[in-house]
């Protein structure tokens, strides 16, 4: 059986696909490339914003194409949770509909759509972690690791509580073992994915134990984090950063809105101020920290002023980058029911500004580590040219003139230019080969 999987949207989506190539694969599915001619398509979704729904709306039209009788298309993922059987009516030849909870039951479910049955599975399981189910990742140096499932948080302006349900952390012997087991097989940077990873608790261990335990695994030279939120920086989280010599300085932290108000009507639980102190505090704990965010721009209510506000802060925060969207309703969510929906006109002409802004800063401070030297790993073949491309501790993506054979190598490179974004480099030498 040949299993098609397209990935949408975040991190945890792309190391959902590998727990279900893991889930198929004990079932003896081999993956294909190539849509036309799998016995099983499937695509992930992502139902965070209306435009990311409507690109795969747009894309299951075009895989219905690869149907043959037998075959089976499935939704699967955050837009399939969200829907749920009502995709079936929507797009006509759907055969099957499965939320994040409930990929345990689908060799049983894609049976029942080989048969003809059109089905779907969208029930919460809160206990689900998917233990006994190794994933199947394309080899490399580089790995996500699930380590908590679900949201607690209420955002106002996000569905993912409800098509992810509650929160739920693994136990950290079974990440570390899961950890341990990568190392032996090559990988040396993992990075741990949550909806709000820094507030991972499994009764026993919080997020600063998991941070040391898994830093301090054989092989393990870099730990990421992806995405913390943030006032669930506690001091002993930030002294496991500074002091696990694996973790490494560059941290994605969603802001969301510069205006006290605006959080506030999010229901995000920091100030503005709150959180220029946590992005201090961690820059004094790991000197050369970067900082990546997310920023939504016409939210319900938002006026010029509190839009102006989220524009300053882009230079008191000082972002390396930013991730910047405009607000997209999403049903059951409860800004739904906020008055002072903004025209889409006054939203695209903010988030134009608000790019302006963050690209111009992050020209700036990228132009200025020009000339720096950084340890990179190299991760893969770059499209351009024979380079590779590689990445600092920083997050920064440097392209490197090296051979195919390099990916894994840890190096000393030597930035040359930038585009604004990405740097090209030089090898200035070998990196150690212990931290
Ligand atoms: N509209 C626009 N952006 C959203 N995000 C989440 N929900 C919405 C929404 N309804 C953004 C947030 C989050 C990122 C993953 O997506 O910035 O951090």
């Amino acid at each position: 059986m040949r299993l098609y999987i397209e990935t949408y949207g975040c991190q945890m989506n792309v190391a959902d696909s590998e727990l279900i190539f893991g889930m198929l694969d004990r079932e003896g599915y081999v993956r294909v490339e190539d849509p036309a001619g799998a016995d099983v398509m499937l695509v992930n979704t992502c139902a965070v914003r209306d435009n990311a729904e409507q690109r795969v709306i747009g894309r299951m039209g075009e895989l219905q194409r690869h149907k043959r009788p037998g075959s089976v298309l499935g939704v699967v993922g955050c837009m399939a949770q969200r829907l749920g059987p009502a995709l079936l009516q929507q797009v006509p030849r759907v055969d099957m509909v499965v939320g994040p909870d409930a990929y345990r039951n689908l060799p049983e479910l894609i049976r029942m759509a080989q048969a003809g049955e059109r089905t779907s599975d969208t029930e919460f399981r809160a206990w689900e972690h998917y233990e006994d189910v190794p994933p199947v990742r394309e080899s490399g140096p580089t790995a996500f690791v699930t380590v908590q499932r679900g949201c607690d948080y209420r955002c106002t302006f996000c569905i993912v509580p409800q098509t992810r349900g509650p929160e739920r952390s693994r136990r950290l012997q079974d990440i570390v073992r899961e950890v341990v087991e990568l190392a032996g097989q090559g990988t040396s940077e993992v990075t741990l994915l949550g909806q709000t990873v820094n507030s991972f608790h499994d009764g026993e261990h919080d997020f600063a134990d998991l941070l040391r335990a898994v830093g301090a695994v054989d092989g393990i030279r870099r730990l990421r984090f992806t995405s913390p939120y943030p006032t669930d920086f506690t001091p002993r989280c930030i002294e496991a950063m500074a002091t696990t010599p694996a973790v490494c300085g560059h941290v994605h932290l969603p802001v969301q809105s510069g205006s006290n108000a605006v959080l506030r009507r999010m229901l995000r639980r920091y100030t503005r101020e709150r959180y220029l102190e946590v992005v201090a505090a961690l820059r004094s704990a790991l000197p050369g920290i970067t900082f990546s965010t997310d920023i939504i721009v016409g939210f319900p209510g938002e006026t010029e002023a509190q839009f102006e506000e989220t524009l300053t802060l882009v230079n008191d925060a000082d972002f390396d980058d930013a991730y910047t969207f405009k607000y997209s309703v999403r049903q059951g969510t409860p800004a739904v029911r906020l008055g002072d929906h903004l025209a889409d006109e006054v939203a695209s002409a903010r988030l134009r500004r608000l790019i302006d802004a963050v690209r111009s800063n992050t020209r700036r401070k990228n132009a200025a580590r020009v000339g720096q030297c950084h340890e990179v790993l190299v991760e893969r073949a770059a499209k351009r040219g024979n380079l590779m491309l590689a990445r600092t501790r920083g997050n920064h993506l440097v392209l490197l003139d090296l051979p195919a054979g390099t990916v894994g190598e840890y190096h000393i490179a030597r930035l040359t230019g930038t585009t604004g974004s990405t740097f090209t480099g030089t090898v200035a030498a070998p990196a150690l080969a212990v931290l």
